[in-house]
């Protein structure tokens, strides 16, 4: 069975945001020896890899997302050699490493685009995209950068624009120039041979931009960014053979892995980009999004899935399922009232139980909430340009609340971005202690996906009404069947088997309110208000279902 065990298609992948999960040192930024200190924390929780957000040598206008040096530590992080440390480590524990590449686009401090900027016949001068004003001074395209603005810089001293999708601090480089193509690919050899496990492709799909440098068409939309149709300023066909090429060379080692972060995600860009010959996974965000349009509540998360797995059955790709990460509000601060859990506690299963790899970000265990800033302390360069629309990335990015201790145990020295204030009373040492908290929870779900092979691999089919806000479905592999319910709603939920699905007969698993057996009447089971269960139904009891 052990060999059976794929660690990116079974485990469970944490997102560790290096600055903001544990410093070392006092200087109020996460480091990678803090993360190395706490591996022991994350393999006592069931963790399989840890995904670490960049780490790499940048001037922060995008907070590492901006990168100046492909194959080194930025100094505040530490070290090349922490980082084999941390592989070590990590590896000794079990655990995989993913790293982040950001390979849309550079820091504008790269050695290479500063000779790419230095003239017009540069040899690096290729290696970004440069292109001539049209008539009358504008940028060559109507493309807009997603933090805002055009996609296009006019840089004075060489005559031509640079295209940048996201900050002009990130230039986009250009992946059509052969030598540039060799170099990034080298990048990843680089890692390779340190010893990391797989890549997180950062917007992987734009890294081509149309040839012919058109101009996209319009559509509605809020900002500018979202009033274009994106047709030619990302996923051109390019991108399929450059991603062969990257799997030949992921499959050159053994068990190695690429998750895309789809751009602008669509089922069919996700069957376009991942399968056994690219990627092995790309992001589909099929739960991060609440609003009026996306409801939280039964029926629309079963609508979700229900796409989802038509989608990813149909192309053979493997799902994964995300609740929060960077970019997003958490999902604890979306669906949770207060300091109540119960809706925390909901995600947290449907992350935990649905057919996919589950990314789970630092916090999220203990129900960690963003942090509300004032306009004067927020960081992140979207959230000053478009506030008060959109606040930006800060609130999720908060340091990790180990302790009661002062800035939460995650700092000696005052922390880059403040501590949440509920500090005191939701961290890790508070919630280990206590029997009843989401932690707990967190860590027996996943002891129980461990355990049962159908909560990982098993079919996915729903056996209650979903019109009584009560989620409920079963998971199943061989004889082994496992069944999940999750009350949505504040209120008692009497709810009807679909024909012949009663179990009659189940073994408890787990019980968010302290249910000891498991009993349905006349083909209804009654469910308490937030109530989650995890039930396995007892073989002799199958041939009823
Ligand atoms: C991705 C990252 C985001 C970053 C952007 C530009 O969307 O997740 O954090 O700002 O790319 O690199
Ligand atoms: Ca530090």
């Amino acid at each position: 069975m052990a060999e059976d065990y794929l660690w990116w298609r079974d485990g469970i992948v944490y997102q560790v945001y290096p600055r903001s999960f544990a410093d070392s040192n006092g200087d109020g930024i996460g480091d990678l020896a803090g993360i190395t200190a706490k591996l022991d924390y994350l393999s006592d929780l069931g963790i399989d890899a840890i995904w670490l957000s960049p780490f790499y040598p940048s001037p922060d206008a995008d907070f590492g997302y901006d990168i100046s040096n492909y194959t080194d530590v930025d100094a505040r992080f530490g070290t090349l050699a922490d980082f084999d440390e941390l592989i070590a480590q990590a590896h000794q524990r079990s655990m995989r490493v993913v790293l982040d590449m950001v390979l849309n686009h550079t820091s504008d401090q790269h050695p290479w685009f500063v000779e790419s900027r230095a003239s017009r016949d540069n040899p690096k001068r290729d290696w970004y995209i440069w292109r001539d004003p049209m008539p009358e001074g504008h940028p060559p395209t109507n493309w807009e950068a997603s933090f805002g603005g055009k996609a296009w810089e006019f840089d004075p001293s060489t005559g031509q624009y640079y295209l940048h999708s996201f900050l002009k601090e990130q230039p986009d480089i250009n992946w059509r120039n052969p030598e540039v193509r060799e170099a990034l690919l080298d990048v990843f050899r680089f890692w390779l041979k340190r010893g990391v496990d797989g890549f997180r492709l950062d917007v992987f799909n734009a890294f081509f931009k149309d040839e012919r440098f058109r101009d996209n068409p319009s559509k509605f939309g809020l900002r500018g960014f979202d009033r274009q149709q994106h047709l030619y300023d990302m996923d051109q066909p390019e991108m399929v053979p450059l991603l062969q090429e990257l799997r030949a060379l992921l499959d050159s080692y053994p068990q190695r892995y690429a998750v895309g972060e789809t751009y602008i995600a669509t089922p069919e860009k996700i069957t376009r980009y991942a399968g056994d010959d690219r990627l092995h996974a790309a992001f589909s965000f099929d739960f991060t999004s609440q609003n009026l349009i996306y409801p939280w509540n039964a029926r629309y998360v079963l609508e979700q899935i229900s796409r989802r797995d038509r989608i990813f059955d149909a192309a053979g790709i493997w799902p994964t399922t995300v609740m929060s990460n960077h970019d997003l509000p958490r999902a604890a601060s979306r669906y949770a009232s207060g300091e109540n859990d119960q809706q925390a506690v909901i995600a947290m299963t449907l992350l935990l139980t649905l057919r996919g790899t589950p990314f789970m970000y630092y916090g999220e265990e203990i129900g960690m909430r963003d942090i509300a800033l004032k306009r004067s302390e927020i960081m992140d360069p979207p959230g000053k340009k478009y506030w008060p629309i959109y606040k930006g990335r800060d609130g999720c990015r908060a340091p990790m609340q180990w302790s009661n201790a002062p800035f939460a145990g995650f700092s000696t020295g005052k922390p880059w971005l403040p501590v949440h204030p509920n500090f005191l009373r939701r961290n890790v040492a508070a919630q280990q202690a206590d029997p009843n908290s989401l932690f707990h929870f967190t860590q027996q779900l996943i002891t129980l996906r461990r355990k049962f092979a159908a909560l990982r691999l098993g079919s996915f089919r729903v056996f209650f009404r979903a019109d009584t806000g009560v989620l409920a479905f079963e998971r199943q592999l061989d004889e082994e069947r496992i069944l999940v319910f999750i009350n949505f709603t504040g209120f008692t939920r009497a709810a009807s088997f679909v024909r012949d699905a009663d179990p009659k007969l189940a073994t408890m698993l787990l019980s968010n309110v302290g249910r000891k057996e498991f009993y349905t009447s006349y083909n209804q089971f009654v469910l308490n208000p937030y109530e989650v269960l995890l039930v396995q139904v007892n073989p002799q009891a199958a041939e009823s279902m």
